[in-house]
């Protein structure tokens, strides 16, 4: 098993690292097929080192015009597109473009409130291209994001994310989205170990957080246990958490990471002896637990008053041959472009959880959620994780540390800016248009 810096500390300071057991059992795996690769793709390592060299000392301009005629060949010649529309318009079928002219709303050195798990520009990170892409639909065009018009339309309201810490990053980069129009004097941030709120006063908003990394309660909500041993669910149980959600305008939900931890699930009922327990496939306590979660959301979210949407998977890439990765790569480790080819999937995202997703949420017949299916935008970014420029046990990354990819590159959370503000802007397209 291997150890990786999967899921966050919610509270900034306490260090966690989890064992992720599924995604850990394939890595090792990746690293003895890397191992065993080494030799022979030593004489290609060294050849891309140096068409490395040549690429970063081209000026700018020169560099982006290249990759972005090799980005150009790649996808297919844009046909015309419809406006973007939420039940006309699939975010799933689409390209990444790199565009080096593209304005950043915000970095990690302006935004003051990113936490150093996703701020990969400030924690050193060498290259910055895995800034410039975008996704683009391949019907329609998706708006780019506005933060006056999402301010505007944020007037007067709560706008809550609950779940992990892939979200908290989501929640971050709405934040950071926003902030540069917000008057310094009129926001604030207040953090905590389960709520997180930041408030623009003078539109009288609040963009929120709410750590619930199963959506349904578990021992380690709080005091969070690292390894999948010692955490029991009780998946039939929500209303600790839930009873916070109330009132919200908006609500966004995701829920997945967590949840692969283990290939079992141990979860009681009812009770709150965590002894008693039962062990259930990851994907059986999943659709339990989202059952729980979608009952709650059904009897007690008003339709016409709130807004509900789920994120899909956010994948993960711990394998660096689902994707043929660059010479030396380990797992996302060392990868700075994304994966072009059109519809790729590898082994990052489980497709019965997925199914467990689509299904649970077809069944919600009060209240409808909407599903915002990122997953096949975030399986082509191999490029965007914060891999070693982040923490761990609240401490940056050593220089040790990042000479061993293998245990330490993180391939499951995103640097921020990034893929995040992506989620971000298909969010806006749903609420705000
Ligand atoms: C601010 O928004 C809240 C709802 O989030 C509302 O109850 C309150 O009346 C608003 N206050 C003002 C001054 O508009
Ligand atoms: C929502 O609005 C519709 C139409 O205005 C109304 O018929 C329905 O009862 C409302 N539902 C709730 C839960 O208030
Ligand atoms: C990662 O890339 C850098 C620069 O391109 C190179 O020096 C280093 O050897 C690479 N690491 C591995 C493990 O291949
Ligand atoms: C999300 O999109 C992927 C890729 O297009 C698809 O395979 C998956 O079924 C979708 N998920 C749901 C729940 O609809």
């Amino acid at each position: 098993m291997v150890q990786i810096p999967a899921m966050k500390r919610v509270k900034g300071r306490a260090p966690l690292s989890v064992v992720v057991a599924i995604i850990g059992g394939l890595a090792l795996a990746g690293i003895i097929f890397t191992e065993d690769l080494r030799s022979i793709t030593e004489i290609a390592a060294k050849k891309e080192k140096a068409r490395e060299k040549k690429r970063t000392s081209l000026p700018a301009r020169t560099r982006a015009s290249t990759t972005r005629l090799t980005v150009a060949e790649e996808a297919r010649p844009p046909p015309p597109k419809k406006a973007f529309h939420p039940s006309r318009c699939s975010v799933t079928d689409g390209y990444w473009a790199y565009d080096r002219s593209k304005k950043l709303l915000y970095t990690d050195e302006t935004c003051p409130y990113i936490d150093r798990q996703d701020s990969c520009q400030r924690n050193g990170r060498p290259d910055s291209d895995y800034l410039y892409w975008d996704w683009h639909l391949d019907d329609c065009s998706l708006p780019r994001f506005d933060p006056l018009r999402a301010l505007e339309k944020l007037r007067g309201k709560r706008l809550l994310f609950v779940g992990d810490s892939l979200l908290l990053g989501q929640w971050l980069s709405l934040v950071c989205l926003v902030n540069s129009m917000v008057p310094y004097t009129a926001r604030s941030m207040e953090r905590s170990s389960t709520l997180n709120v930041y408030t623009a006063a003078e539109y009288n908003a609040t963009i929120e957080f709410y750590w619930a990394p199963f959506l349904v309660e578990s021992n380690s909500d709080r005091n969070i246990r690292l390894g999948a041993d010692g955490r029991v669910l009780h998946v039939d149980a929500i209303e600790m958490h839930a009873r916070r959600w109330k009132g919200a305008d908006i609500l966004v939900f995701d829920s997945y990471v967590w949840w692969m931890t283990g290939s079992r699930i141990k979860t009681v009922w009812g009770s709150f002896d965590d002894d008693g327990y039962e062990e259930l496939d990851a994907w059986v306590a999943f659709r339990l637990g989202l059952k729980t979660w979608a009952n709650w959301v059904d009897a007690n979210i008003n339709p016409n008053a709130t807004k509900v949407f789920f994120m899909s998977i956010s994948t993960t890439h711990m394998r660096s041959e689902d994707w043929g990765g660059r010479a030396g790569g380990v797992r996302c480790y060392n990868e700075t472009r994304p994966v072009t080819r059109k519809g790729y999937w590898g082994s990052g995202s489980d497709r019965r959880m997925m199914e467990v997703m689509g299904d649970v949420l077809g069944r919600m017949r009060r209240v409808p959620v909407s599903l915002l299916n990122i997953t096949q935008l975030t399986e082509h970014r191999v490029d965007a994780h914060v891999s070693v420029y982040t923490e761990a046990g609240g401490e940056l990354l050593t220089d040790a540390q990042r000479a061993d990819p293998e245990t330490h590159a993180d391939c499951i959370h995103w640097c921020v800016p990034g893929v995040p503000d992506t989620w971000n802007q298909i969010l806006y397209a749903h609420l705000f248009l």
